[in-house]
């Protein structure tokens, strides 16, 4: 069913737009959106549990995972910042109790979403980011009262490449009146994200070494690693530049005796769920108890995360590095990267050289502003350098998945993006 030209018939098939219990604490909303003919995205929105009057006083967070192919319902919501976790356990820390959340099982093959024929699924960014557009014009529909609400876009990892890509599409057809309001969308916050591969690759040695987690020999063979990934990029061979990514993978876990790639500190107890996701239990968990709860099919939960891969695969690697100065130019949007230390999939430093190399039109404010402590209850939590709309952020204690290592820098950094309550941190 092709919504655009149906938008009632949609409402009625897709079910109503009221608040129901879903599974765990609050208020809930869930449901697929048929983004095109036999493609169908799933969402599912909690409203703030926060003591407000109603929840539109809170801002929307909009996360989109990671992957290509992670599960924002899933890996967002239970493992990092989600009410409860995958033990059904109350999550301190969670989000949900300062801000209304959309997660969005992203592209359509991720998660809960599903597409008939996997030939649908999308093989690159651009199609990637139409289906989202396609998704949040039809939310907007359902979910009207979030129209003048202000909404900020959280992610992580490969979320560098989608969210501002998608945040470009946004304010463009807020201006033209398209969908919500003009002005609604304020910021982007990504954390660790894959942005440039070229900034990326040329750090992970540096990474491992100064870390102790390989000598000067690893450091060589690493090295012309990365160059295969560069020299097939360079060539356009974009396929190729995936698979050597990955070989590049394998050759760091053989030299680091299986270092847990996105923290390389913690995550000491092997038996714990590292497979980001897919691991049995998790997989049991969200297949029966939570689509049981949602009463919607289980058997599609990550049913196509292998396509979605396979699907990309030639358009994993590619960057488009100019998103985010172009959003500084061109916007009122708000940039924010915040970074986890610890990670080594993309090391701060990857960030760091990368925001060095861009030009975007106020930037001297950014390199003006101090770089300052983060402190909570007299914890350091890592730094803070804000200045004109650019925000840096680095994460003490956290990986790559910093919402889940540290919740409360976490908190910090969603208390001061979005402002929820008007009042600053304390
Ligand atoms: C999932 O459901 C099973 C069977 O009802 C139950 O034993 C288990 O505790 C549930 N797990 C969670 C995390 O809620
Ligand atoms: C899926 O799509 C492909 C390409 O359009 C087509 O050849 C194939 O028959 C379809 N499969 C099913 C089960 O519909
Ligand atoms: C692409 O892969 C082939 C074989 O897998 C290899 O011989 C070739 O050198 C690669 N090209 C680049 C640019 O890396
Ligand atoms: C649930 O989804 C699977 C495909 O993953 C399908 O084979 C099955 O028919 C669906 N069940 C129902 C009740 O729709
Ligand atoms: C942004 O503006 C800066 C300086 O004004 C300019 O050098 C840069 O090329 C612009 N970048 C984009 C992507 O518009
Ligand atoms: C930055 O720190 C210096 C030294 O503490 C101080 O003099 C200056 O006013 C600060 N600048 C801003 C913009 O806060």
């Amino acid at each position: 069913m092709w919504c655009g030209a149906l938008a009632i018939v949609c409402l009625l098939v897709l079910g109503s737009s009221e608040a129901r219990k879903g599974f765990g604490p609050g208020e809930q909303d869930w449901g697929y959106v048929d983004v095109r003919e036999g493609a169908h995205m799933f969402y599912w929105l909690y409203y703030t549990t926060a003591d407000v009057s109603s929840y539109t006083e809170r801002p929307l967070v909009l996360w989109l995972q990671g992957g290509p192919g992670g599960s924002s319902t899933a890996l967002g919501n239970f493992q990092e910042l989600g009410p409860l976790d995958s033990n059904g356990a109350q999550r301190e820390g969670n989000w949900v109790q300062h801000v209304n959340v959309l997660f969005i099982d992203n592209p359509v093959g991720a998660g809960f979403s599903y597409a008939d024929n996997t030939s649908l699924l999308v093989t690159n960014n651009e199609e990637l980011i139409d289906d989202l557009m396609t998704f949040m014009l039809h939310f907007y529909k359902l979910h009207s009262a979030f129209k003048d609400v202000p909404l900020h876009i959280f992610s992580e990892s490969y979320g560098g490449k989608m969210a501002p890509a998608l945040a470009i599409r946004l304010d463009e057809a807020m201006k033209s009146g398209e969908l919500a309001q003009p002005g609604i969308l304020k910021s982007v916050t990504i954390g660790n994200p894959w942005i440039s591969t070229r900034h990326i690759t040329r750090e992970h040695s540096k990474y491992l070494f100064v870390n102790g987690l390989i000598d000067e020999d690893g450091v060589v063979q690493i090295d012309a690693q990365e160059e295969r990934i560069l020299s097939a990029l360079k060539s356009h061979e974009f396929e190729n530049a995936t698979d050597e990514y990955l070989k590049w993978y394998d050759l760091m876990q053989v030299l680091t005796g299986k270092m847990y790639l996105y923290n390389t500190q913690t995550h000491l107890d092997p038996s714990e769920d590292r497979t980001y996701g897919y691991g049995d239990d998790f997989v049991r968990f969200m297949e029966v108890n939570v689509s049981e709860a949602l009463q919607i099919n289980g058997s599609y939960y990550a049913s196509q995360v292998m396509d979605v891969l396979g699907s990309l695969h030639g358009d994993r690697l590619k960057s488009d590095i100019n998103a985010i100065p172009r959003l500084l130019n061109e916007t009122s949007v708000k940039i924010n990267i915040y970074s986890g230390q610890l990670d080594c999939l993309v090391p701060t430093t990857a960030t760091l050289s990368l925001i060095k190399d861009w030009a975007w039109t106020d930037k001297s404010a950014y390199l003006q502003a101090n770089r300052t402590a983060i402190v909570v209850d007299g914890i350091l939590q890592g730094y803070e350098k804000i200045g004109g709309k650019f925000g840096m952020y680095w994460i003490n204690r956290a990986g790559h998945l910093v919402p889940s290592d540290n919740p409360t820098a976490m908190q910090y950094v969603l208390k001061s993006v979005t402002q929820y309550d008007g009042k600053s941190w304390e």
